[in-house]
């Protein structure tokens, strides 16, 4: 299985890759591909490369992708995982830079070369996917799905309908949504489901690693936010890690095949994903 992830790192994102840095390796996860969201690309994308500079896994590239939404100006989350993007835990500096070629014509490279299907993680608003898929359409029949955290049936969390990462690039994952690629939905519904419980976070604490520290830091940063707390009083929801964990192993959860829009008009409701639950 040969897979990328797109991201915007992000102290949840940074789970995730975590998680799939410990289980696949670098014939498996070709890349990482960063995006403006959380934080600014820039800083997402040396987050990129700290991670990888603090797993030892600097074999696997990164291509740094689009600053802005495809047609909107760029929204942040810096009060959720501060303005260096890990809420200050202490991940190394990078010894190497980001690849010169930008996201969009790597992946688009790699989709039209290569010869198995490819998978594709996304962690962080759709910009990079959309614009690949909407410059080359047919290249949606070289990935294998798109696994991707983001938007919710019946709820969001940046307004009450609009989850984040939707709400950055609407008109993005309105190309990716009707592509016609496999989709595997994380949304808020599904991704509520992985909470950093204190119990949690001690056994990861007990492995007596950097990385559980680092891990057990990133997931407790984002319990520590207030409006956090007053909703999730056992823990925050770890919501990319459930991309990575269900590539790991899909028995995680189970879905159902449903139809999916996104609202790109109304400016009540902008984001929102309407899932068919009713079929
Ligand atoms: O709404 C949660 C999503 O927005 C996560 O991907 C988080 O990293 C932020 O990008
Ligand atoms: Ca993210």
């Amino acid at each position: 299985m040969k897979f990328i992830i797109d991201t915007d790192p992000g102290t949840d994102d940074a789970v995730a890759i975590l998680i799939a840095l410990a289980h696949f390796s670098d014939e498996e996860l070709l890349a990482l591909t960063t995006v403006a969201g959380n934080v600014k690309v820039d800083v997402g994308t040396r987050n990129a490369l700290r991670i990888l500079e603090h797993a030892n896994r600097n074999n696997i590239p990164v291509y740094k992708g689009e600053s802005t939404p495809l047609n909107r100006d760029l929204l942040t989350a810096e009060w959720v995982h501060g303005t260096d993007g890990l809420n200050g835990v202490g991940f190394p500096e990078p010894s190497k830079s980001e690849e010169t070629l930008g996201a969009v014509d790597y992946i688009t490279q790699l989709l039209k070369d290569s010869e198995e299907k490819i998978t594709i993680c996304v962690l962080g608003p759709m910009t990079n996917i959309g614009k690949v898929l909407s410059q080359n359409p047919e290249l949606s029949e070289k990935i294998e799905q798109i696994i991707f955290m983001g938007g919710g049936a019946g709820f969001g969390n940046h307004t009450p309908v609009a989850e984040f990462n939707i709400l950055v690039d609407p008109e993005a994952a309105k190309i990716v949504l009707n592509s016609g690629a496999k989709l595997v939905m994380m949304g808020l519904d599904v991704t509520h489901q992985a909470i950093s419980t204190k119990e949690r976070l001690n056994k990861i604490l007990e492995t007596d690693t950097v990385t559980g520290e680092h891990l057990v830091g990133l997931m407790g940063s984002l319990a520590e936010l207030d409006i956090v707390k007053e909703k999730f009083p056992d823990g925050t929801p770890v919501h990319d890690a459930f991309v990575t964990a269900y590539l790991v192993d899909n028995s995680l959860t189970k879905g159902e095949l449903t139809n999916v829009e996104v609202e790109v008009d109304s400016e009540l409701t902008l984001g929102q994903t309407v899932v068919d639950t009713n079929h």
